[in-house]
């Protein structure tokens, strides 16, 4: 069997594949270089090449699945990503995908736009994730996946915990500008990101003991006709 990640960021997904798969039937796709080489010096022997969803360098048919973790948010044109998807994976074979619950019970995420629009209402409101990311919910996911042709669509919920040291631990890399919730924060002046510090974690409900969060994605796959 043969997979591709498409947005395969620095590997977590693309370890995931070569773990089931061996290194030569897995290749990933994404547009920043720096993670593409990140992913290759990770797994060294994997295909990674840059390119977006919506253009992917590979031949018709040539996956028997194309899988995408939290990245239909982040194409420029989801509805020609998918369809490139499709393009790229054989009749009968699989294109699945998952998305953040940005609105939901994606915890640490929630609670970090929630403190965020105590200190900062109107920006904070613009760049919520359950506002910006427009593929949020499973039905508007597999409604996305029918449309672009895809056959037995399916869908529901993944939950995964992840395991902090402290609360600092969570903090620390969003003050360096990591992902959307990092660029509002580094945005801040200095009494608004200790505001926001102090509300994230009143919030969160954590401080400086280990503690666990949950997180929920939507996941959803079809196949090739
Ligand atoms: C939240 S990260 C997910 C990375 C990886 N899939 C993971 O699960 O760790 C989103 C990824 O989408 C990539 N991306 C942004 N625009 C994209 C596009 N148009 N097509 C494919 N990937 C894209 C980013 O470079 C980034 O690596």
């Amino acid at each position: 069997m043969r997979a591709l990640d498409v947005g395969c960021g620095p590997g977590a997904l693309t370890a995931a594949l070569v773990e089931r798969l061996g290194t030569a039937n897995v290749c990933g796709a994404d547009p920043s270089e720096p993670f593409t080489k990140a992913c290759r010096a990770r797994l060294p022997g994997v295909e990674v090449v840059v390119a977006t969803a919506e253009s992917l360098p590979f031949a018709a048919s040539a996956f028997d699945a194309t899988l995408s973790q939290l990245v239909v948010n982040f194409m420029r044109d989801p509805e020609a990503g998918v369809r490139e998807m499709e393009g790229v994976t054989r009749s009968g074979g699989v294109v699945a995908s998952c998305v953040w619950d940005y609105a939901g019970e994606m915890t640490l995420l929630r609670a970090f736009w929630d403190a965020a629009r105590e200190v900062d209402p109107e920006r904070a409101a613009a760049a919520d994730e359950a506002v910006v990311m427009g593929w949020c919910g499973e039905r508007e996911l597999a409604d996305l996946w029918r449309s672009a042709g895809l056959r037995h669509v399916r869908f529901g919920p993944l939950l995964v915990r992840a395991g902090y040291a402290s609360f600092e631990d969570l903090w620390s890399p969003l003050p360096t500008g990591v992902a959307p919730s990092g660029a509002f924060c580094k945005s801040l002046d200095q009494d608004r990101r200790v505001a926001l510090r102090d509300a994230y974690r009143r919030h969160l409900g954590v401080g400086d003991a280990p503690f666990e969060l949950t997180a929920r994605a939507w996941a959803v796959a079809g196949t090739v006709p």
